[in-house]
């Protein structure tokens, strides 16, 4: 072991802060971190200890405890479950003879939960060490069981298990004409950097990961700093249930992408730059080193691009499973071989990002746009969309409906989209997934755009057989696995909220219990540290303003005190809960 992790570690240059990436190695190799793996890591690294078990424990896919050989995880969105995958799981687990959460005695498998893993459009899904198996039905799970149990390598396995598909269904103004290898950065040679800023500037592009910061302010200011040293960070985290427009992206038009980071990288005096890929998204990894190595052969990355006096390279950086790294201060930690814990902000990272030097930390879709922009210029991008979205924006589109990529203009209304995706009898859908909002059936005519509904990409589809609370059960508890417990409200809110949330699903809860239900929402909101804890109480927000109904029906039969008003109880509960903005989400909190 010692001679694998030396070699792990001269490979990536005796960095520390190459950390998660060593780790991963050690964890694909011997299926845990073993404690002897502590000496030679500590000592090549020069880190503490307590410093590499600290980050094995707050990454999901980084373990203490040897898992399987063959360690399986079934992603736990409420798309999945509302294709069967709790019927599936426990399939799986009966099969295999084990039980969900552990690994089998033998060593050979373990079987899990995961997070959502970005395949909302074609689930029930689930993560093979690492490894995407999409659509899963009791058939494919017979076949994987005999694979396991025969201890073929993954490599030998059918390729169709494997399978991912793009799943576009209606393209624009990106989608449908592709950039050539270069037109971009040609473009923004030949017309200059400084003019090429200025058509950012006129597009008015806004981030595409949900915040919908204006793009050309951002490079502006990293490009005022006087450090020297900046740096690039395409956000392919991804990590937000509902959404996998960024894995399409990176799959099908990355050429694209890397472009339009190479052209920030151009503006702004970058020599570094990276694709921080969440580790769900394992089946691109070597496709986009591929694209990269094409790139450096073509001179469009690497020494001296385009004969233009200009160095930039990227590296792909792979997360280990932890959603919180979405967040651009917190995805800077990673790289830097520590967990992601949110940042203090300001300083934002355009002035003190990745080892605190200026670095701009765009979305997949916002690169991907920025190249567009060089080549067609500014007044041209800003031609679609309103005023104050311009462009197009990639949805991804699940549940009860035809999944898949949808492209639209900015300012298409939710009915509109919903016609095209063939949604039926369809009773709320939840817009920028579960930190978002939840949109009754009698909203249908808002419109997705800054100005009203914004997203990063994600729109999930419920028709009337679903059960709303089912829907905000699921976030709720997905948000308390995700807090990353760094502080109180957040670490302490959503948990509480998670068992307060349940005894009233239960059928425990009582009219105080709404209330309460709904002071811990307004604690995690207003005191949390970042954009998670502050909008981990909207799934509970949104729908007991619209159906306080629902919250009613599930109290506990009992006999109040004469003169009680049950109906005023929960009123006043509904009242708290439409005191706020809670459209507020990633728009303001993030920014
Ligand atoms: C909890 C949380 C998770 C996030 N996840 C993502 C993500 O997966 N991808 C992303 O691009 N932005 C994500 N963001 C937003 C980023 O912090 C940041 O605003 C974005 O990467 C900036 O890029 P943009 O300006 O191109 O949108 C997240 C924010 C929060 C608070
Ligand atoms: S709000 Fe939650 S995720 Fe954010 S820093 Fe606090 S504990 Fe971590």
């Amino acid at each position: 072991m010692k001679q694998f992790i030396e070699k792990i570690i001269a490979e990536n240059g005796f960095k520390a802060e190459r950390l998660l990436t060593v780790l991963r190695a050690v964890q694909t190799e011997y299926y845990h971190i073993p404690n002897t793996a502590f000496d030679p890591i500590c000592e090549q690294l020069k880190l503490p200890r307590s410093h590499i078990i600290s980050v094995i424990e707050f990454y999901s896919f980084l373990h203490l405890n040897p898992r399987g050989r063959y360690d399986i995880l079934f992603s736990d969105s409420i798309t999945d479950q509302m294709l069967g995958k709790q019927n599936l799981i426990q399939y799986m687990a009966d099969q295999l003879n084990l039980t969900i959460g552990e690994v089998r005695s033998d060593g050979l498998v373990s079987l899990d939960n995961t997070s959502c893993t970005g395949m909302c459009d074609q689930g029930p899904a689930a993560l093979i060490n690492g490894y995407a198996l999409p659509c899963l039905t009791t058939e494919r799970i017979d076949q994987i069981i005999k694979l396991i149990e025969q201890q073929i390598e993954l490599s030998e396995w059918p390729a169709e298990l494997f399978q991912v598909e793009d799943n576009i269904h209606k393209t624009g103004m990106l989608l449908d004409q592709t950039i050539t290898p270069g037109e971009a950065l040609n473009a923004t040679f030949d017309r200059g950097l400084a003019e090429t800023l200025s058509e950012m500037r006129h597009s008015k592009l806004r981030g595409r990961g949900g915040a919908g910061f204006d793009t050309s302010m951002k490079w502006q200011f990293c490009c005022n700093e006087i450090e020297q040293q900046r740096y690039v960070i395409c956000n392919a985290d991804e990590g937000e249930p509902g959404t996998f427009k960024d894995r399409v992206l990176l799959n099908s038009y990355a050429d694209q992408v890397i472009e339009g980071m190479t052209v920030c990288a151009a503006i702004i005096g970058a020599k570094q730059g990276f694709i921080y890929l969440r580790a769900e998204y394992l089946h691109l990894h070597s496709a986009l080193q591929t694209i990269l190595d094409n790139r450096r052969e073509k001179n469009l990355l690497g020494e001296n691009i385009c004969q233009q006096h200009i160095d930039f390279d990227i590296e792909i950086c792979m997360g280990a499973g932890a959603y919180i790294c979405g967040e651009e201060s917190a995805l800077i930690e990673s790289p830097e071989g520590k967990r992601g814990i949110p940042r203090n902000r300001p300083p934002y990272p355009v002035t003190q990002g990745y080892k605190n030097k200026p670095t701009v930390v765009d979305n997949v879709e916002t690169f991907m746009a920025a190249a567009k922009i060089a080549v067609i210029g500014g007044q041209a991008f800003a031609k679609t969309g309103t005023e104050k979205s311009t462009g197009t924006k990639l949805l991804s589109i699940s549940g009860d409906c035809q999944t898949g990529i949808y492209e639209y203009p900015f300012g298409v209304t939710v009915q509109d989209i919903l016609d095209d995706c063939q949604a039926e009898n369809v009773l709320g859908v939840q817009i920028g997934g579960p930190s978002g909002s939840f949109i009754s059936n009698q909203e249908f005519d808002r419109k997705i755009a800054f100005e009203d509904l914004a997203t990063g990409g994600s729109f999930i589809v419920f028709n009337n057989s679903r059960n709303i609370l089912d829907i905000v059960k699921n976030f709720t508890h997905f948000f308390a696995h995700e807090s990353c417990g760094f502080c109180t409200p957040c670490r302490v809110g959503s948990s509480l909220l998670q068992k307060q949330l349940d005894k009233i699903t239960d059928g425990h809860g009582s009219s105080g219990d709404v209330v309460e239900l709904e002071q811990i929402s307004q604690l995690l909101k207003n005191y949390s540290h970042c954009g998670l804890g502050q909008t981990a109480a909207n799934p509970v927000l949104t729908t007991l303003q619209r159906y306080p109904e629902l919250y009613q029906q599930q109290l506990k039969k009992i006999s109040y005190e004469p003169g009680f008003d049950l109906d005023a109880s929960l009123e006043t509960a509904r009242q708290m809960a439409n005191r706020n903005d809670t459209n507020a989400h990633l728009t303001q909190v993030d920014q």
